[in-house]
């Protein structure tokens, strides 16, 4: 029996609804001086200011101010210590220690970069730029100093509300071995402006403080926090507060941050492209929040491997440039939900830094202007006659992406070099612009299609080379008819059931929308379900009977048998009518995520020994960071007819590894597939 949400969730999310209404309008400020309720006055456009852009330097500082914003660095330094914008001092938590800073994780900890060495790269009345650098140097250097030189760059220019940041990271010939993880830039927000964060349309709300996380219960998962003592608002008690719930893959997270509702005030970290983030659009990384926090995470190994992380032999050179990022900073005057114009405004200028990508106003050879780059065009389609007989399917809304040379799918687990993604048009068309000069392979993967395609020639890129590329075919795994299939091959186990979340245990991602159901897989604990919905025995699915957005649990997790977490075996059956076709069965599996599991499939008898298993695989961590996917396996299985038999067939997909409740696998598609048909 299926538990779905019932009366009393819903009552409590409807009183808890308006209970955050009532919040929502008791804080905003009317603020005349700042206009009539007009969300194009409202928000201060570029030209309002026109100051030239300054620099001066108080002892030990840089401050940059171009009338809308001023910015404070330590010198040489180049730590960021004070973001004044409009009413605010500083933007910025009131800390001695670090606020704002870039770091990376090395030999276990983070490591910040102090610059040594401060310039000023363009200084013009229009556009100030400057650097702060932390050199490695080999011969001065020790075995406490990461061999690694890092030049953090700034950006004001005049008349525009907030600034450019981006670093560049080299690695000479013959410096010693260097292995990193979590390239990243944060901010850390004054707690007493900024209150309510927005990460996607569906994911903005008032927030908890950082001490009402500290004075709540941990729970399974150490990031995870039942809120049992929320002091800052007691609307939050009982929520769930797990910053793993505010993730999004790399594609989506271009533009996230935080607003004040105190002063109107937006703080925004727009992300304009995925060029320099590891592992393609669907990566998943952090985004913004308790603390206050912002980041962008340009690598990680969250909700992947770690195969990316950054590891380099002895001797190996290496130069990446991780951005530029637009931090924006937007203003609402008397509206009456500054939220949501403040959201809406920091989207249009995220659209607007993609317009205007690459940019062309950095000082920097490493970082390429669109002259300086090339492109690839292109027509993708699909060739499987058991979709269409007679023709080739146009790739529609393919991805299609320039990677460092690899094997097929090699793009997810890439991160030392740049990516370069688009979609297909309907017709299978692509064009991949701004591609920086390098040696690449092209990938893709359609959405509704199995597998990964990858173009086995190599594309060399030069300053302003154009390729056309067609017309290409993917020919997908395939060998005969689809006898039974489960899922959407998309990577992605979204459209399979994912349960109600446990009124106890809610975290009310969109203050005035508790019922977004495509979020529901971010809530904490929705694992725990699969005990509840199968308490006698596990998962049975029955080809031509159940559905399997209904009826298959969107994680093949472990079972709690009191006091240990064992593995689980799912059982699928279907039946075989016509076996006269000669020859084998294929079974294709496509896994969205696996945690240190192992899958075995059998068919028609459980107790005997597997006809295939996938060995111990994965690490990504989906289940418990509540993402929807990780990285993706594909698996075909050979099945000998001798395993089937006309009628009844089950097959038995056995989990096997136990231990704790984050174990498991999360399926993408399963089909079985006939004999080729002549
Ligand atoms: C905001 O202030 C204006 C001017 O004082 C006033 O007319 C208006 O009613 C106020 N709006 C709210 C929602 O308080
Ligand atoms: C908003 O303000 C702008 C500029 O003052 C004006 O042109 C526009 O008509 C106003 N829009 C509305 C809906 O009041
Ligand atoms: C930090 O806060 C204290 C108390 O509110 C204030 O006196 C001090 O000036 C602040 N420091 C900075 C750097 O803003
Ligand atoms: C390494 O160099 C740093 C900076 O010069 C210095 O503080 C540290 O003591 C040195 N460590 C060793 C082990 O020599
Ligand atoms: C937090 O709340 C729990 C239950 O409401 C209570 O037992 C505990 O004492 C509280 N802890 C603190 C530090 O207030
Ligand atoms: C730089 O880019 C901006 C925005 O895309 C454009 O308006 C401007 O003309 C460009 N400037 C140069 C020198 O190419
Ligand atoms: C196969 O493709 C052709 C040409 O696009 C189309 O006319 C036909 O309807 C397709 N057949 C199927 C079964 O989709
Ligand atoms: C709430 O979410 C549902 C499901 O996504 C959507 O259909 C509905 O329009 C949303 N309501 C509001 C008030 O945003
Ligand atoms: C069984 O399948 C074969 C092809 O594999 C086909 O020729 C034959 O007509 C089918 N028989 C029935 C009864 O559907
Ligand atoms: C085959 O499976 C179907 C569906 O589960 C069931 O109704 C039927 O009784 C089974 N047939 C046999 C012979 O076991």
């Amino acid at each position: 029996m299926r538990q779905r949400g019932g009366w009393l969730l819903w009552t409590t999310l409807v009183i808890l609804g308006l209970l955050c209404l009532s919040v929502d309008a008791g804080n905003y400020i009317n603020d005349t001086r700042l206009g009539p309720l007009n969300r194009t006055s409202n928000i201060p456009k570029t030209q309002d200011r026109d100051d030239a852009v300054k620099i001066t330097y108080p002892p030990k500082q840089v401050v940059l101010d171009n009338g809308l914003v001023q910015l404070t660095f330590s010198n040489p330094g180049g730590q960021i210590t004070g973001i004044k914008y409009h009413v605010i001092d500083n933007l910025l938590k009131n800390k001695t220690t670090q606020t704002a800073y870039w770091d990376v994780m090395w030999r276990g900890q983070l490591h910040g970069f102090d610059g040594k060495e401060f310039k000023v790269i363009t200084e013009r009345e229009d556009q100030v730029e400057v650097s702060f650098i932390s050199t490695y140097n080999p011969s001065f250097s020790n075995d406490s100093m990461i061999p690694l030189t890092v030049n953090k760059r700034y950006i004001m220019q005049r008349g525009r509300s907030g600034f450019y940041a981006y670093v560049i990271f080299q690695r000479d010939e013959g410096w010693p071995e260097l292995a990193i993880n979590d390239v990243r830039l944060t901010f850390k927000l004054n707690q007493d402006q900024f209150n309510y964060m927005a990460v996607s349309d569906t994911r903005r709300r008032f927030m908890p403080t950082a001490d009402d996380r500290n004075l709540g219960q941990q729970l399974a998962y150490p990031e995870a926090k039942l809120l049992n003592n929320a002091t800052s608002n007691p609307l939050f008690h009982g929520e769930v507060d797990d910053k793993y719930q505010y993730s999004s893959d790399d594609k989506n997270g271009k533009v996230h941050g935080w607003i004040s509702t105190k002063s109107s005030v937006g703080f925004w970290l727009i992300t304009p492209s995925t060029e320099f983030r590891a592992g393609g659009p669907p990566k998943q990384d952090l985004t913004s929040h308790v603390g206050p926090t912002t980041m962008c995470v340009f690598s990680s190994s969250h909700y992947a491997t770690e195969q990316l992380c950054l590891k380099f032999k002895q001797g190996e050179a290496w130069k990446k440039v991780y951005g530029p990022v637009y931090v924006y900073l937007n203003l609402a005057g008397s509206t009456r939900d500054p939220t949501t114009t403040l959201w809406h405004d920091a989207k249009q200028q995220m659209h607007e830094e993609v317009r205007s990508w690459p940019y062309n106003f950095t000082r920097c050879p490493d970082f390429p202007v669109s002259e300086q780059r090339g492109s690839v065009f292109g027509n993708l389609q699909v060739n499987d006659r058991y979709i269409n007989s007679t023709s080739l399917v146009p790739a529609s809304s393919a991805y299609v992406g320039l990677a460092a040379p690899g094997e097929v799918g090699s793009w997810q687990t890439e991160s030392k070099g740049y990516q370069f993604w688009t979609r297909a048009d309907a017709k299978g068309d692509f064009v991949i612009k701004h591609v920086r000069p390098g040696n690449y392979n092209l990938y893709a993967w359609v959405p509704g299609i199995l597998g990964d395609y990858k173009y086995e020639v190599e594309i060399s890129i030069k300053p302003g080379s154009r390729f056309e590329l067609d017309k290409l075919t993917y020919s997908p795994p395939r060998i005969g008819p689809t006898l039974w299939e489960i899922g959407i091959p998309d990577r992605s186990a979204a459209e399979f059931y994912i349960p109600d979340p446990y009124p106890t245990l809610m975290n009310k991602l969109d203050n005035n929308n508790h019922s977004d159901a495509s979020d529901k897989f971010r809530q904490y604990g929705i694992w725990g379900r699969y005990g509840e919905l199968y308490p006698d025995h596990d998962l049975v699915y029955t080809v031509g009977v159940s559905d399997y957005r209904h009826d298959w649990f969107y994680a093949h997790v472990t079972r709690n048998t009191g006091n240990v977490l064992v593995g689980t075996t799912w059982q699928i059956q279907f039946k075989l009518t016509n076996m006269t076709a000669p020859g084998d069965y294929k079974l294709r599996l496509a896994l969205a995520s696996a945690n240190y599991a192992e899958l075995e499939v059998r068919f028609n008898k459980e107790s005997k020994a597997p006809l295939f298993s996938t060995g111990r695989i994965g690490e990504d961590n989906a289940i418990a960071r509540h993402g929807i996917h990780g990285l993706y396996w594909l698996f075909d299985v050979n099945v000998p007819r001798s395993q089937l038999h006309e009628g009844n067939n089950t097959l038995y997909l056995t989990q096997t590894r136990g231990g704790n409740m984050f174990v498991g696998v999360m399926y993408d598609y399963i089909r079985l597939e006939g004999p080729p048909l002549r």
